[in-house]
C-alpha cells in the first residue's frame, strides 16, 4: 500500500486520489500496485458501480516516476505499470477522470481508457515519449491517432506538443472543460449518477462501446516490448539525467 495514493469507497463510487504533490504526483511502482489492487476489487465488488480518478494539489499527474525507470526499469508483464494498464483496459466499470492539471504521459494516455472526461481550464496534456527517447504505451499509439487523427496526435507524440483544455476538449480528448473549483463537484456528481444507473446495463453499454479490446491488447504488447528495450537503452538514460539536472538533452 503506497500511502501516495488514496481511496474512499463512498455511495458505490471509488474515488482514487495521486496524492503526491510535491512530485506533481508522478506514479512510483508502490503508487501503481495500490490502484491495481484497488481497481481489480472495484471489478469484483458489486457494490462498485464506478470509480473517479482525480490529483491532489494542481497536477492530475506527471506521468510515470522518473526515477524508478531510472533505477527500476518496469520490464516485462508482471510491471506494476503494465498491470495498471491492463487494469484499464479491462475495467468493467466506468471510468471518470477529474483532470485538474497537468497530465504527462500515462496521465493522457490513461484518459484513452476512461470513459467521462472533465478537465479543469488549467488541464494540461502532453504525451513526451519520443523526447524521452521512449515509446507510446497504453495503446496509445492506436487509440490516439483513431481519436484525434494522426496529424494531431504526430505534433503531440513526436514534438511532445501540450495540449490545453480547450484544445482536448475540440478534439475529443475531455468531455467538458470546467472552473477550477468546479471540476471535482462536477466529475464526483457525473460518478454518483453512473452509481444510481441500471449496472448491467452500464457495463454491457462500456464494454460495446469499447468494442474488440483485442485489437488494443496486441498494439499494448508491441508497444511494451519496444517500450522496455528503450527503458535500457543509452538515449533514454541521456534524457532522464537530462531531466534531473535541469537541462536540455544531447542525443548526439
Ligand atoms: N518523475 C519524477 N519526478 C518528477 C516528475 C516525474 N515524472 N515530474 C515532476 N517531478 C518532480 C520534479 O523533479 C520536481 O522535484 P524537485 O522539487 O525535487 O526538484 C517536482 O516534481 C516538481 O516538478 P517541476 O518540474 O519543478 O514542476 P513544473 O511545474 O516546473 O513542471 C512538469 C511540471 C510535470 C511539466 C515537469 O515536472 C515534467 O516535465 N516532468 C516530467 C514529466 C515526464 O516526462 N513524465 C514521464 C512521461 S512518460
Amino acid at each position: 500500500m503506497s500511502d501516495h495514493i488514496k481511496t474512499e469507497l463512498k455511495d458505490r463510487v471509488l474515488y482514487i486520489t495521486f496524492n503526491r504533490p510535491d512530485k506533481k504526483n508522478a506514479l512510483t511502482h508502490a503508487m501503481y500496485a495500490t490502484i491495481v489492487a484497488a481497481m481489480k476489487n472495484a471489478d469484483d465488488d458489486d457494490d462498485v458501480r464506478a470509480i473517479m480518478f482525480t490529483g491532489a494539489g494542481d497536477a492530475f499527474t506527471s506521468g510515470n516516476d522518473l526515477a524508478d525507470f531510472r533505477d527500476t526499469p518496469p520490464l516485462g508483464e508482471d510491471a506494476p505499470v503494465q498491470q495498471f494498464l491492463q487494469c484499464l483496459l479491462t475495467a468493467k466499470k466506468p471510468l471518470v477522470m477529474a483532470v485538474n492539471g497537468i497530465a504527462v504521459g500515462v496521465g493522457l494516455t490513461m484518459l484513452l481508457h476512461a470513459d467521462i472526461v472533465y478537465a479543469s481550464e488549467a488541464a494540461v496534456l502532453q504525451a513526451p515519449f519520443v523526447d524521452l527517447a521512449l515509446v507510446p504505451e497504453a495503446g496509445s499509439s492506436l487509440l490516439l491517432p483513431a481519436r484525434i487523427g494522426h496529424a494531431r496526435a504526430a505534433e503531440m507524440f513526436m514534438l511532445g506538443k501540450r495540449v490545453g483544455a480547450e484544445e482536448a476538449y475540440g478534439m475529443g480528448l475531455v468531455s467538458r472543460v470546467l472552473k477550477a473549483e468546479e471540476l471535482v463537484p462536477a466529475a464526483t456528481k457525473a460518478a454518483q449518477a453512473l452509481a444510481k444507473k441500471a449496472p448491467k446495463a452500464l457495463m454491457h453499454t462500456k464494454a460495446l462501446m469499447r468494442g474488440d479490446t483485442s485489437v488494443v491488447a496486441k498494439r499494448m504488447v508491441e508497444e511494451g516490448k519496444l517500450f522496455s528495450a528503450q527503458l535500457t537503452s543509452p538515449e533514454v538514460m541521456e534524457a532522464i539525467m537530462a531531466f534531473m539536472q535541469k537541462r536540455e538533452p544531447n542525443f548526439g
